[in-house]
Parts: structure tokens; C-alpha cells; sequence
């Protein structure tokens, strides 16, 4: 079955409220295909001004609360960040596994706030290049997985997650596994989907995240079981994204 491609940007903790003709752009190359799906993931500061800004595309979160309200200061609930009208929320980026110590019962937790609040939860995994390294990425990340999976199975059809395999070691660095690598590891994710989630398994996305550009984007995303993309870097100019978006 091949899912409608999903290429959605990270723009992590950059972007001022002067990037909103950015936004523009990137909307605009976004409306001029019909073959993607395209969301950006802003700071929380610019979901709204960006949802104000942009037509063609969705806008996201980066991160929400578990909770639905209480003494948590700083933090901003899923249905808080409903109310701003973003449509995806990213939960268990390994930048937050690793800077705020979030263990994959926080990113399960996360992920049905975030599904429950009616938006569309984007939740990470990944290995570390020394888990690579040792050979058992596949075993460590689907283990990762199934620790961090919403369970909830009870009239969920899979439209409302996705998962980003993002190796820990090709963000932000310019190198990508090879294409065998993401090819095993996304169709190992794909069986666990399946055996978790029964059929609904199928219709859940796989992204690939980690350094993809306009030069890799092509290569990947023809990979089975890669159903778009999760994009950080490349994703924070119309110029660098518009080249990704074609190769969904
Ligand atoms: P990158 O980031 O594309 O800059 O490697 C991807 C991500 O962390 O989501």
C-alpha cells in the first residue's frame, strides 16, 4: 500500500516572527503540488502567527504536556496548543530525549495527549551512532518503539500517527545511513506497526529524518516503507525545502 507522501519541517528553536514571509514561501511552493502532504513544526511563539500566514500547508508543534491542565510551569497542553490551530505535534525528538530526559513512557504519554486533543502526533525514534555501531540499531529502536506506541487500539485507523525514524547520529551532521539501512530499518518498524495495531498499522507513516536535503530526498523517499520525511535544516528556507518537497 503506498501512503500519500508527508514532509514536514523541524524548525527546532529558530524562526522570529521576520521569518513569516518564509513561511509564505515554503506554503506556496506546498500549494503548487498535490502529491505531499506538508507541514512545518514552528516554536510554539509562531504557531498562531503562522497558521494566520500560511493556506497551503499545516503547522505544528514541537512538543506538548502530558497533562490537560496543572502545575507545570512553562509547559503548554495539547489542547492548549489545539487551540492555536496546529494540526501535528512532534513528541520524543531525541533533542528532548536527550536535553530534558524524556524515557519513552513521557513520549507515549505525550503521544495520546496529543491524539486525544485531536491533532496528528509525530512520534520520534532512533538509534545512537555507538547502538549502530553495534549492530543491534533494528532490535534497540523497534524495542524503543513499542515502549513509546499510544495504546490505544479501539477505533484508531493509524491516520492520526506517524513515526519519524530519525538516527540520532545523522541529525544535523550531513551523513545518512545507507539506503539498505533505512530500507530494513523502516520495514522492521512497519512489522511492529502491523503486529501492534493490527491493519490500522498501514496506514501510519514512516518518516525518515536526519539530514535530509534536496540531494538524498529523492533516494529515500522511493525506499519502501519510507512515507515521507521529518527535516530540520533543510526545511528552514523556501529555496533548500522546495527541492524536498518535489522528490515526495
Ligand atoms: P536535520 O534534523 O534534518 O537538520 O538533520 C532533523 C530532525 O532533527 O528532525
Amino acid at each position: 500500500m503506498t501512503l500519500k507522501k508527508l514532509v514536514v519541517g523541524n524548525w527546532k528553536m529558530n524562526g522570529h516572527k521576520s521569518d513569516l514571509p518564509e513561511l509564505r514561501a515554503i506554503s506556496d511552493v506546498a500549494s503548487q503540488q498535490n502529491n505531499a502532504d506538508v507541514a512545518i513544526c514552528v516554536p510554539a511563539t509562531l504557531i498562531e502567527p503562522a497558521v494566520n500566514a500560511v493556506s497551503s500547508m499545516a503547522i505544528g508543534a514541537q512538543d506538548c504536556h502530558a497533562n490537560e491542565n496543572g502545575a507545570h510551569t512553562g509547559c503548554l497542553s495539547a489542547a492548549m496548543i489545539a487551540e492555536c490551530d496546529a494540526q501535528y505535534i512532534i513528541v520524543g525528538h531525541s533533542e528532548r530525549r536527550e536535553d530534558q530526559g524524556e524515557s519513552n513512557v513521557d513520549v507515549k504519554a505525550k503521544a495520546i495527549a496529543a491524539m486525544g486533543a485531536n491533532m496528528h502526533a509525530i512520534l520520534c525514534v532512533g538509534e545512537s551512532e555507538a547502538q549502530r555501531d553495534s549492530g543491534n540499531a533494528v532490535t534497540i529502536v523497534v524495542e524503543q518503539l513499542l515502549e513509546s506506541l499510544p495504546d490505544i487500539r479501539n477505533d484508531f485507523d493509524g491516520t492520526n500517527l506517524s513515526i519519524a525514524y530519525e538516527p540520532i547520529w545523522a541529525i544535523g551532521t550531513g551523513r545518512i545511513p545507507s539506503l539498505d539501512d533505512v530500507a530494513e530499518m523502516h520495514l522492521a518498524i512497519r512489522h511492529a506497526l502491523v503486529e501492534y495495531y493490527g491493519d490500522a498499522g498501514h496506514n501510519i507513516h514512516i518518516l525518515y529524518g536526519g539530514s535530509m536535503n534536496g540531494s538524498n530526498a529523492h533516494d529515500l523517499m522511493k525506499i519502501a516503507n519510507v512515507d515521507g520525511g521529518l527535516v530540520g535544516g533543510a526545511s528552514l528556507s523556501a529555496e533548500k525545502f522546495a527541492p524536498v518537497i518535489a522528490a515526495a
